[in-house]
Parts: structure tokens; C-alpha cells; sequence
């Protein structure tokens, strides 16, 4: 039998009446249980606690960065110079494994280092591995001169950047709610200046319209983006050689994403464009076109029509065929003019 020890573990653990570890187990458990198990659930919450309040959140926060969002629709419609109806249909790409809820959140839209120019609600959703957000709202602009920059971005831009940002909650089940940033960079399609716009099945008519129109036609309109615009009745200036020549209407004007093609009626000089022809000898004549007015409900969209008027485009413009409309030959014409 060892001798008798002394010191602190000695008397933590004073040996049993019975010598060997056993009975100083057993009498230790039968003492300090209490104490070990402190000792273990302090332990354990030493190993938890950072996991559950700082490398889960963290965890979660990277997810919701490392995910993507993709705008695949984009209408505008109802606009008023407050504000418009918008439906943003959008789709949210993650490969993480976790698959939380995120609480719905108010974000705020806005170009690069600048003021908002709209907030809109996003509503619940399940993080999936692909997940379709729908955004369907009347919104009020939160700063007009914002949308108006963002508008003429639109118009000029191939492709562009919104900065979405909000805050929001996560839900996983078996953990507590946790506050995620939700802050993303979405790339979208642009008018591009309105490249390829064209007139096409141009018609000059004898008897003016109401309006004075003495010009009407189909007006082509690409557009790359996914937006639908309702840009109201819509007035372009029209110009020959930077000489004004008239206006064209597009009445109800309304730009859904592809190829459209839309009624113009146009109040057009047409002694101009015959002195033109007559010479340049030439039944094609540069037009340049560049937004005047957009009137919705009698009430005019500066934000559409800085961005119209932001913008020319030259179209070639052959009038031959308007010509021979009213039996005017314009090969006789030109040669009458040499
Ligand atoms: C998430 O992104 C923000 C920038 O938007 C950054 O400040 C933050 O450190 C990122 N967090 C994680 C966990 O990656
Ligand atoms: C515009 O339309 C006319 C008539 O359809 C066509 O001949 C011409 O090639 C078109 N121009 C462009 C640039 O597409
Ligand atoms: C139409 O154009 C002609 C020739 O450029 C010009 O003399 C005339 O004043 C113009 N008419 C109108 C109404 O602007
Ligand atoms: C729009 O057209 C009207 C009348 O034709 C003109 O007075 C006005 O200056 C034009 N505005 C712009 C921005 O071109
Ligand atoms: C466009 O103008 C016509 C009248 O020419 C009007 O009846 C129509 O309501 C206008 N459209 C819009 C969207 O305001
Ligand atoms: C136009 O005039 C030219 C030359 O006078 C003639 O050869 C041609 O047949 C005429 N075209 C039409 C469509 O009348």
C-alpha cells in the first residue's frame, strides 16, 4: 500500500476508506458529479457557443454572399411622376448546403455609390438551390432624380449594374433566427441606345389626320433587355441635317423585351424632305430621332423623357416608296433636278 500522499490532489480526491482507483472514483462521483458536469457543459458550451453565434452566422452570411441574383423579368407599368407599378420576377442561385428561410425584407435599389432611387419588398423564400423571387408592388420613387439617372442608364447602356441591399433574417431549422446582410450586384441588359431602331411601311397621307399628321408608318424597336416599358404616348423630334422636320407619335407605347414593332404617326415637313431629295439626289435621307415627350395619363414622365431625349438615333430613311405612294417617281424627280 502506497503511503498516504499530501497535497492538492489529495485533498480533491482524498483516497477511500478502501484503497485502489475504484473506490476513489466511486467516491469522487459520489462527491463532485455536480462539479464534473459543469466542468463538461462548460466545456461544451466553450466548443458551442462560438459555432452557434459566430461560424454559423458567419457560415450563413458567406452563403447568402456567395449566392447570385439574375433579374428575368422586369415590367413597368401605371407610371405617374410618383411612382409605378413594377413586377420583378428574379432567380437566386446558391450551392450551399443549407437551405434556410429568409424572412421577408424591405431593399433598396440603387445605381453605384448613390442614393436609392426605389424600394421594394421581397417577400419570404426558401434558399434552394435555385429559388424565384416574384416583386410585385405599386412603389413610390424614393428620389425622382435617382430614377432618372437609372432610366438614362437603361436607355444608353448594353449592360448595366443595380445595387440591391437589405437586411433580413435567416431561419434554419434547429437554430435561432440570424441577421444576414443581403446585399447583391445584378447585371442587366440595357435599350443600347436604342440600336437598330427603324422605320419601315412609310406612308404619306393625302388628308392629314386629326392631329396634322401627313406621315404614318411602323417603327421597329429591338430591345435586348427583359424589361417591359409603358412609356405612355411618346413625341420624337425629327430632324434632317440637324434642320427640325416635325414630330412622330407613338401612341400607347409599350417596349416588351425582343422585337417590336409599333404604329407611328408623324407631322412631318414634307417640303423639306422633298428639297432634301431633290438635292442630294437621293430618296434615302438621314433622320435623326431623339425623344421629346412621354405622357401618361396626361401627366409627363420626366424620368422617361430625360432618357428619351438623352438619346439620337440616326435612322437612313428611304422615302421612295412613300413618294411613289402619292405617284410622285422619284427616279423622275432626281433626274429632273440634275
Ligand atoms: C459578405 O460581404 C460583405 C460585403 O458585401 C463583406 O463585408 C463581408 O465580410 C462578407 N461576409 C462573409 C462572411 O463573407
Ligand atoms: C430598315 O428597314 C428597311 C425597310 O424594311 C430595310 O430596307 C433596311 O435595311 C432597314 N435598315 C436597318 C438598318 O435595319
Ligand atoms: C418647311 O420647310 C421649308 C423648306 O425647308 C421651309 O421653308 C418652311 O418654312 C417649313 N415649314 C414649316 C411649317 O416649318
Ligand atoms: C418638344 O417639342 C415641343 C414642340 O414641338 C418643343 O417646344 C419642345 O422644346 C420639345 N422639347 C424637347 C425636350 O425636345
Ligand atoms: C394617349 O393619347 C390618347 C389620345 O390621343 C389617349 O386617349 C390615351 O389615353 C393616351 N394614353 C395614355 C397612356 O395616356
Ligand atoms: C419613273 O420614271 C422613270 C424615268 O422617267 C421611268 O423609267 C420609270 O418607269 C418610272 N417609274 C414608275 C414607277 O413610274
Amino acid at each position: 500500500m502506497a503511503p498516504r500522499k499530501r497535497g492538492v490532489m489529495n485533498t480533491l480526491y482524498p483516497p477511500g476508506k478502501k484503497p485502489g482507483a475504484g473506490g476513489r472514483i466511486k467516491n469522487h462521483c459520489r462527491k463532485f458529479w455536480w462539479c464534473d458536469c459543469l466542468l463538461i457543459v462548460i466545456i461544451a458550451l466553450i466548443i458551442l457557443l462560438p459555432i452557434i453565434f459566430v461560424a454559423i452566422p458567419k457560415k450563413a452570411q458567406h452563403d447568402i454572399n456567395a449566392s447570385t441574383l439574375s433579374v428575368t423579368q422586369q415590367d413597368i407599368s401605371s407610371p405617374s411622376p410618383e411612382g409605378l407599378h413594377l413586377k420583378l420576377v428574379s432567380v437566386a442561385k446558391s450551392s450551399s448546403s443549407f437551405h434556410p428561410t429568409l424572412e421577408a425584407f424591405r431593399a433598396s435599389l440603387s445605381l453605384k455609390d448613390q442614393d436609392p432611387f426605389l424600394y421594394i419588398q421581397i417577400p419570404e423564400a426558401k434558399a434552394d438551390a435555385e429559388t424565384t423571387i416574384t416583386v410585385e408592388q405599386d412603389v413610390k420613387f424614393a428620389s425622382k432624380d435617382q430614377f432618372t439617372n437609372y432610366n438614362k442608364l437603361v436607355m444608353s447602356s448594353e449592360e448595366f449594374n443595380v445595387y440591391l441591399s437589405g437586411s433580413t433574417k435567416v431561419h434554419q431549422k434547429g437554430l435561432q433566427a440570424m441577421t444576414v446582410d443581403y446585399n447583391k450586384v445584378i447585371t442587366m441588359k440595357g435599350l443600347n441606345k436604342l440600336k437598330g431602331l427603324n422605320i419601315t411601311d412609310l406612308k404619306l397621307v393625302t388628308t392629314p389626320l386629326d392631329d396634322g399628321s401627313n406621315l404614318i408608318g411602323n417603327v421597329f424597336i429591338p430591345n435586348p433587355s427583359v424589361m417591359t416599358l409603358s412609356l405612355g404616348n411618346v413625341t420624337m423630334n425629327l430632324a434632317l441635317d440637324g434642320t427640325p422636320i416635325g414630330t412622330a407619335l407613338m401612341k400607347d407605347l409599350v417596349i416588351k423585351p425582343g422585337d417590336n414593332t409599333v404604329q407611328m404617326q408623324s407631322i412631318t415637313n414634307q417640303t423639306a424632305v422633298l428639297n432634301y431629295v431633290i438635292a442630294k439626289k437621293s430618296a434615302v435621307i438621314p433622320l435623326d430621332i431623339v425623344g421629346n415627350s412621354s405622357i401618361y395619363n396626361g401627366e409627363h414622365l420626366t424620368y422617361f423623357e430625360s432618357a428619351l431625349s438623352s438619346n439620337t438615333v440616326r435612322v437612313d430613311l428611304n422615302v421612295g416608296p412613300a413618294l411613289a405612294g402619292i405617284g410622285l417617281n422619284i427616279t423622275k424627280l432626281i433626274g429632273g433636278g440634275s
